[in-house]
């Protein structure tokens, strides 16, 4: 699948990542700016999040407890299509937006 991740100056990276991996990783292995990652993917840093394309919201995994309770710890705002990018599959095309700061 294609993810798109959209930088907040607008600049996009496209990465053909594999189905088996997370959002997460499919931007780190590919050098994407902005995603920080620093727990390597276990929903302990939050620096990994994105704002997900309003188109790209439906059929999302749903929110999970741990999940929830990090993204009120993101270094820029939490909006409503706040997720951690460890947490979503690419399993599918995906438009993500990358936010102002991680840290
Ligand atoms: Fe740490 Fe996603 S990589 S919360």
């Amino acid at each position: 699948p294609k993810i798109t991740f959209v930088q907040p100056d607008g600049l996009e990276n496209v990465v053909d990542a594999e189905a088996d991996v997370s959002v997460m990783r499919a931007a780190v292995a590919s050098g994407v700016p902005g995603i920080v990652a620093e727990c390597g993917g276990s929903a302990m840093c939050a620096t990994c999040h994105v704002y997900v394309d309003a188109g790209n919201l439906d059929g999302l995994p749903e929110l999970g407890d741990v999940e929830d309770e990090m993204l009120d710890c993101t270094a820029a705002e939490r909006l409503d299509c706040s997720r951690l990018s460890c947490q979503l599959p690419a399993t599918r095309d995906l438009t993500v937006r990358i936010p102002p700061t991680q840290v």
